[in-house]
């Protein structure tokens, strides 16, 4: 018997989508049928590259007329819960929704909700939970080459949502998914800043523990190039993450752990609506971290330790929350660090009345790379 094809859904057609493109084009049971993305250019670009025969600029009515099986989403990521909500709701079997999850909380915890109750797989793309670096990193520390590891440190730009969801995801992975206790943030906004829409400080500084002791500090935008590297320090030794590979240094020389790849996160989501297990991108897993962000906003709104997670009634985040109480006067028009296009839309969403003076500054990743210089004081 044939196994079945999926019919894939793209929505959301710009960078990282193409990423997804590549996943499905390198798997033997999936096809993308048909694509979204409100900005035509951008959609004709990407069905062009990609030969998606069906294009819509309202991914509702896609949903309805393509009944797709699969879909990723990979929209601004405000948008990411109701895009996955209406792809829930339409009957998809599966979902790759982009992170970070959302820009608040209560729609985060939705997207999870929902998809479970209605038995769905939703995988969020956390991919580095699937780099054999970090793979065979997990599988050294479990078996306790650096001893008891103490204390990690992760130091990225371009957000704390944006970039520092990654951080907070694969230290959890490398450290077997413990449960956050508490967190204790500084941060700063002088600037009016965003990131593809999404209010963002100018730089955040967070300490967060875990249940097992161990306490992560995560940088984001401290520096304007900051060193390309990250750490998780044990006991025994330490292992270091980042440019130049993932080296263990525990007894003798340093060692790179290198591993075959092993399955990517497609592979995963489908096993995974085949009733095998659920991916390690699952969205009660990528939801830890999201809850981690937004009770390190809390901590720096409220000035205190904060527990996580938040408690159930908590819908926005803390940042927004601050931002409104007049807690973050600014100075300047507002900005955004990856695309004028999301901040309009954004403003236009939330009633923000644009002055025109709006403007794109920098275009930074996650290595620093290209941020050097861009970012305003
Ligand atoms: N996993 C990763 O490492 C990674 C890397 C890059 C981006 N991302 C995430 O992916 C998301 C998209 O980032 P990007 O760099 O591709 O942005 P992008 O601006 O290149 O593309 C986003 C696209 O979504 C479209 N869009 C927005 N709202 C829409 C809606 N309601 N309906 C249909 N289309 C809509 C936009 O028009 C745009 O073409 C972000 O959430 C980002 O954080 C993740």
């Amino acid at each position: 018997m044939q196994e079945p094809t999926y019919r894939v859904a793209i929505i959301g057609t710009g960078g990282i989508a193409n990423h997804h493109a590549g996943y499905y084009a390198k798997h033997p049971r999936t096809t993308i049928v048909a694509a979204a993305d409100i900005r035509p250019d951008a959609l004709a670009a990407f069905c062009e590259k990609h030969n998606v025969p069906a294009r819509y600029t309202d991914y509702r009515e896609l949903l309805e007329k393509e009944q797709p099986d699969l879909v990723s989403v990979c929209t601004w990521t405000a948008t990411h819960p109701e895009v996955t909500i209406a792809a829930a709701e339409a009957g998809v079997r599966g979902i790759l929704s982009e992170k970070p999850m959302s820009a608040h909380l209560g729609d985060a915890r939705r997207m999870v909700a929902v998809c479970q109750s209605r038995g769905i797989p939703l995988a969020i793309h956390h991919q580095r939970r699937f780099e054999p670096g970090l793979v065979e990193a997990r599988k050294r520390i479990a078996a306790g080459q650096i001893g008891v590891p103490i204390a990690g440190n992760f130091r990225t730009v371009g957000g704390f949502l944006n970039n520092g969801t990654h951080g907070v995801d694969f230290h959890r992975y490398l450290l077997g998914d413990p449960a956050p206790e508490w967190v204790m943030t500084q941060l700063e906004r002088r600037t009016n800043r965003y990131e593809r829409g999404v209010l963002v400080e100018d730089r955040i500084l967070s300490s967060i523990r875990f249940e097992n002791g161990y306490t992560l500090t995560i940088e984001v935008d401290m520096d304007e190039k900051p060193a390309p590297h990250w750490w998780v320090f044990g006991t025994e030794g330490t292992i270091r993450f980042g440019q130049g590979g993932t080296v263990l240094f525990a007894r003798g020389e340093p060692e790179p752990l290198a591993a075959e790849s092993g399955p990517g996160p497609l592979d995963e989501l489908i096993a995974w609506i085949e009733g095998g297990p659920e991916s390690r991108n699952a969205g009660h897993i990528a939801l830890v971290a999201h809850e981690i962000m937004m009770a390190s906003y809390e901590s720096a709104r409220t000035r205190s330790r904060v527990r996580v997670p938040l408690d159930a009634g908590v819908e926005r985040s803390p940042l927004y929350t601050m931002h409104e109480e007049g807690l973050l006067p600014v100075s300047g028009p507002a900005y955004d660090i990856r695309s004028l296009d999301a901040l309009r839309y954004a403003f236009e969403r939330e009633g923000i009345p644009l002055t025109g003076e709006e403007y794109l500054e920098g275009q930074g990743n996650w290595t620093g790379q290209g941020l050097a210089g861009q970012v305003r004081k």
